[in-house]
């Protein structure tokens, strides 16, 4: 990248607000202030392209050349959402990336959002160096998750909706849950406990990263979990999905 070259931008989509941030990539941090605006009652790609635009608009280290990397609650192929669990059906299908594009005159990657704070935590986090298989889980209104195998990441893995206990598992151990059912930690941790033991039966990973927002509690519930695969908390808090996102935008911009 030349130094004239403008700074990525990572924006996050999320159901109460989206926020967006220029990443300095050396450092893996912000290098500018969050900005957050409410996510729209009806949050359509097009809304949410109006919203994008006024974060982009806000940042004078965002030029005509930054990519721009953005996370979707849902599974993201070749630039169309394919999955809606949490976000307005409108996305489902729909070429978003394209439009975006067109919109915003920038390069965009559309990417899951916990696969983007799977990269983040990859490069700069808590994963940072993990040879093998790393899998973070995002604990929050569902359960996301992301796939890494020797620095390698496995787009779209989904396991928050694997079945535990006849039930999809985000449905019984998102943390959404544990404060909807006023479930105390220990409570909860029984239902992270078969969550947690079916993954590593399934996958053997040789890490757990563990994001979402309730990780900043993680001695709280992870001291209780018994598994054979060591498990931590996330670093980078609630910036892992717009720094992963900048990464991966940065990335593919280069590959061109
Ligand atoms: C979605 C995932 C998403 C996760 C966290 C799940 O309901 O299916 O794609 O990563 O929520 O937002």
């Amino acid at each position: 990248m030349s130094k004239k070259s403008g700074l990525p931008l990572g924006i996050d989509v999320g159901g109460s607000g989206i926020k967006g941030a220029p990443v300095d990539l050396k450092k893996g941090e912000f290098s500018g202030k969050r900005k957050r605006i409410d996510t729209p009652a009806k949050s359509t790609p097009d809304a949410v392209g109006d919203i994008i635009g006024q974060i982009v608009d806000h940042f004078d280290e965002v030029r005509g050349d930054s990519p721009i990397g953005i996370t979707i609650p849902g599974v993201v192929t070749k630039g169309v959402v394919r999955t809606a669990a949490n976000i307005d059906k409108s996305w489902l299908d729909f070429e978003a990336e394209t439009m975006l594009e067109q919109k915003l005159g920038h390069d965009i990657v559309l990417v899951n959002d916990a696969d983007a704070a799977g990269v983040a935590e990859l490069h700069y986090g808590a994963a940072k160096g993990q040879q093998g298989l790393v899998i973070l889980t995002t604990l929050g209104t569902g359960i996301g998750t992301a796939l890494i195998h020797n620095g390698v990441l496995i787009p779209n893995s989904e396991l928050g909706h694997l079945e535990l206990d006849g039930f999809d598992a985000e449905k019984r151990a998102a943390s959404s849950i544990k404060d909807n059912e006023g479930l105390t930690y220990p409570e909860w941790a029984e239902r992270l406990q078969r969550y947690y033991s079916h993954l590593e039966n399934l996958l053997w990973p040789d890490l757990f990263v563990v994001g979402g927002g309730v990780s900043k509690d993680a001695e709280e519930f992870l001291p209780l979990l018994r598994l054979r695969t060591p498990i931590v908390p996330a670093q980078l808090e609630n910036k892992a999905g717009i720094i992963g996102a900048a990464h991966l935008a940065q990335e593919y911009h280069d590959s061109q």
